[in-house]
């Protein structure tokens, strides 16, 4: 089949190389010519892991190739899928359209009779409902639930498919679409447009509420003298429950958690339902608090200022396996400390370039032992595998205080403590008491 996808970054790039894996000629449509020149290259605009040998599979094929005519998007193929960015609207909860609108303007002219516009973009539940009116022509969503750092394999073995549709031959489509999806047995859910677009923003609510709810145990515990980590363990045991998103810690932040709590809150209200969703301010607030606690923890284990400290930050971008520093948590305490008055050092394996254009005031470097070099207290805000197999012992004599603040209670601290570090983590205050070393030794 022929489809074009329109918006090209970390869902389009994806889904454009994806489909054409899948056999289909894609066109990938972007505004931004460096990032369709880059894509023609090759080069993925951003670090996705798996993509870039994707990409230039499908570019081989000759099945892929990239434009920024959407006027050659029309003429191309029949089904157009939309993949532009639905941010926060500035000086307000809800989504920014204006991307999602434009796209569709500039198609609309161009589109061929039997065209079916389909969404990905995560947006408020009616929007499709309103494209069609504007458009005059069938429109489904078929939310996106990639993850950054897995998208690839998410996009190739779904848990889901969800399709909203208005009409039996926008089913019939989507499902010859994802054809070889479901013949390996991809559960496929068929439904009405405004329930698939509520489906993203449900899902993603409650994630946020899941880690929002185990980082409110973790102020408990902080407060009671109790361990969050073994309380995750053992809620998580009930299958009810499950394990995971129970992880305590810094929270949640990128282009989708925040915004999108946001942006049905806003939606709520409305539609007159706002004390439907009103725990999600609150969640939105647990998650904000995390930050200012992280640098609570960060400031006691330097005494109490952070003056002249050198602080060493490890992760800059919001999540592992990812170089989207969009809303990062570790970014937001970094500048926090460097505002403070600290001399900061950020270290990330991949996400350096992003995060300098984002807050260019900070300082970064390209090894962890650069990053660590002489620092006071070490903040580990960013949870990437490389991370945990870091040597306590080796990192030990490059610091100048053997403190860590492990702020996503992801590293071993038995093996940190044993090599002479002082731990703090969200959650754990027993850390502290098993601490070999006292907290601040000047
Ligand atoms: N990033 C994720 O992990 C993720 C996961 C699921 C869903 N989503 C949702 O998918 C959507 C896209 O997210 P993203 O992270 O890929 O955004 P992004 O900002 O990385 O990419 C959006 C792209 O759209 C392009 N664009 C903007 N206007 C355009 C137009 N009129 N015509 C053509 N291209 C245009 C931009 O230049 C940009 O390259 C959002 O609604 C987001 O909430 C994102």
């Amino acid at each position: 089949m022929r489809v074009t996808v329109i918006g090209t970054g970390y869902v389009g790039a994806v889904h454009a190389a994806c489909m054409a894996d899948l056999g289909h000629q894609v066109l990938g449509v972007d505004i931004d010519p460096a990032r369709i020149a880059e894509l023609a290259a090759g080069r993925p605009p951003f670090y996705e892991p798996g993509l870039s040998e994707l990409l230039k599979r499908a570019l081989d094929t000759g099945r892929l190739r990239f434009t920024n005519s959407l006027a050659e998007a029309g003429r191309f193929g029949d089904t157009h899928f939309l993949c532009v960015g639905t941010p926060q609207r500035p000086g307000s909860d809800a989504a920014d359209l204006t991307y999602v609108d434009a796209a569709v303007d500039g198609l609309a002219p161009h589109l061929s009779p039997d065209a079916l516009v389909v969404g990905k973009s995560t947006v408020p539940v009616g929007t499709a409902d309103r494209l069609a009116r504007r458009l005059h022509a069938d429109v489904a969503w078929n939310p996106e639930f990639l993850r950054e750092g897995c998208a690839v394999e998410d996009t190739l073995c779904p848990e889901r498919i969800v399709v909203g549709v208005r009409s039996v031959w926008a089913e019939a489509r989507m499902r010859t679409l994802y054809a070889p999806l479901l013949a390996a047995g991809a559960p496929f859910i068929a439904t009405d447009p405004p329930t698939a677009e509520l489906v993203k923003l449900a899902s993603n609510s409650f994630l946020a509420t899941k880690i929002s709810f185990i980082n409110a145990m973790a102020e408990i515990c902080d407060a009671a003298g109790a361990d969050v980590l073994t309380l995750a363990e053992a809620m998580g045991r009930d299958p009810r429950i499950g394990p995971r998103f129970l992880a305590p810690g810094l929270g949640f932040g990128g282009s989708c958690l925040p915004k999108d709590i946001r942006a049905l809150t806003a939606r709520a209200e409305e539609l007159g339902q706002a004390p439907a969703v009103a725990f999600l301010r609150q969640v939105d607030e647990i998650n904000t608090r995390q930050r200012a606690r992280t640098l609570g923890l960060a400031e006691e284990a330097l005494g109490g200022s952070f003056a002249d400290r050198n602080v060493a930050v490890l992760g800059a971008a919001f999540k592992p396996l990812s170089d989207d520093v969009r809303d990062s948590p570790a970014l937001a305490v970094a500048d926090a400390v460097r505002r403070a008055g600290a001399h900061v050092r950020v270290h990330d394996p991949e996400a350096i370039d992003n995060a300098r254009s984002a807050r260019p005031a900070l300082q970064f470097a390209l090894d962890v032992a650069k990053a660590c070099e002489q620092a006071d207290v070490v903040l580990h805000l960013t949870e990437w595998p490389q991370y945990r197999e870091l040597d306590p012992a080796a990192l030990k004599a490059v610091v100048r205080v053997p403190v860590m603040v492990d702020a996503r209670n992801a590293l071993d601290p038995e093996a940190w403590q044993e090599a002479g570090w002082t731990l703090r983590a969200p959650g754990r205050p027993g850390l502290s008491e098993r601490s070999g070393t006292p907290c601040v030794s000047w």
